[in-house]
């Protein structure tokens, strides 16, 4: 199993939009982060979907350390 990077030592903040769908970036090597840019081919690590129930700010994982895929969970405090 490929090791994530770490892409950020805190959460990205993001608008999403009722009824759509995000990739998350969980390999770390996305150069637009927090999202997938394909960047992930030569690892064995893939994007996590987030499907938005409601229109509002959420704060995705930028350390990839998370237990809570793709959302922080406070984990960046403590790797
Ligand atoms: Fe990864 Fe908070 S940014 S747990
Ligand atoms: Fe990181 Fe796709 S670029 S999961």
């Amino acid at each position: 199993m490929s090791k994530p990077t770490r892409a950020s030592d805190t959460p990205i903040a993001v608008e999403v939009e009722a009824g759509t769908s995000y990739f998350w970036c969980a390999c770390g090597l996305s150069k637009k982060q927090p999202f997938c840019d394909g960047s992930h081919k030569d690892t064995d690590i893939r994007p996590v979907v987030f499907k938005a129930e409601e229109s509002k700010k959420v704060f995705f994982c930028g350390c990839k350390a998370t237990a809570a895929q793709p959302l922080c969970d406070g984990s960046h405090k403590s790797t």
